[in-house]
């Protein structure tokens, strides 16, 4: 199996999303969906190959990644600890793989779609990219501080859409009363993030496209600590990728919009911005022109 067919086993994984949680309360309806479980290994042993590879050629002189970092923490003096085994090694890198894909994928696929629904948004992108990087050096983690438009643009795409509208599950580890309601220990939470970032309380006209949120009199960067913005989420359990996912976020986009200009094909316009309902929301199936600046 090539990096390609990986992708799609764990986008198609990431559709049936809604599937999989009912196998916790409904376990038989689990060998309706052989294909998710066969996804799930399939992703794994391309994985175990990719790090067997990695350990392979492992050189404690040139530590360049998480798995050689591992792997020098596995075989060096804390061998001893319970934590560092090869599964585990394998089982890390499952996680970053499956939350760090469709992720990433689906936020650009959304920003992309607002932005050429947009076209005085792309206007300004252009410009903000001609005047900070220009149109031949290729952008970098440290243009982010001087683009502040672009952060605006991907930090609104989130809100409007964000990767996880529904956190990953928790428990109550004890009786607790929050806001008036009293939740018995034990019981299954699933937080609804997607709400705070569409209260109309905190963002007027929350469905509509407005990167200028973001923005402030001398448009610099608001509003990216609000307490109604958590596209990663907070705590303990809060996304891990979060700092790699935003470096990703900003040089995705900005190498592309850096040498194209993207329009709807054959003159589509889409009916709303709200994206196809489904399991997973998705921007309207539509196809792009590129057109080289
Ligand atoms: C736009 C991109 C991304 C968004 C919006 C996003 C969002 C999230 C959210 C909302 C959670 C759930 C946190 C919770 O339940 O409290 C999460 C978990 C996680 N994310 Fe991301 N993520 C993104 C990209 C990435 C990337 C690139 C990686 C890794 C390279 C990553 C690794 C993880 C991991 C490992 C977890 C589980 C953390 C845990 O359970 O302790 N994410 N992410």
């Amino acid at each position: 199996m090539n990096m390609s067919n990986l992708f799609e086993k764990i986008n198609e994984n990431f559709n049936q999303t809604a599937t999989i949680a009912c196998f916790n309360f409904l376990p038989f309806t689990r060998m309706f969906r052989k294909n998710i479980f066969a996804n799930v290994n399939d992703c794994n042993r391309v994985i175990q190959k990719l790090v067997g590879e990695r350990e392979n050629n492992f050189d404690n002189e040139f530590i360049t990644n998480i798995v050689d970092a591992y792997l020098d923490e596995m075989t060096g003096n804390r061998q001893q600890s319970t934590y560092f085994s090869k599964e585990n090694l394998d089982a890390l890198v499952q996680d970053l793989f499956v939350a760090g894909t469709e992720t990433i994928s689906n936020t650009l696929n959304w920003a992309i779609f607002y932005i050429v629904a947009h076209p005085t948004i792309q206007k300004n992108i252009h410009e903000e990219i001609d005047h900070v990087i220009g149109k031949d050096r290729p952008p970098c983690n440290s243009d982010r501080s001087r683009m502040a438009y672009i952060e605006a643009v991907l930090l609104e795409s989130m809100r409007c859409h964000c990767a996880g509208p529904i956190l990953l599950p928790r428990a109550t580890t004890q009786d607790i009363t929050f806001h008036g309601h009293f939740i018995p220990k034990d019981t299954f939470i699933l937080v609804n993030m997607w709400s705070a970032m569409k209260d109309e309380q905190y963002w007027p006209e929350p469905e509509k496209f407005d990167p200028e949120r973001f923005l402030d009199e001398n448009r610099q960067l608001r509003n990216v600590n609000h307490p109604a913005m958590m596209p990663f989420s907070v705590g303990k359990r809060a996304c891990t990728g979060e700092q790699i996912a935003k470096i990703q976020l900003f040089l995705v986009l900005v190498s592309l919009f850096q040498k194209f200009e993207f329009r709807f094909a054959n003159g589509w316009i889409p009916n709303d911005l709200r994206g196809q309902p489904g399991i997973t929301l998705r921007p309207p199936k539509c196809q792009y022109e590129a057109f080289v600046r």
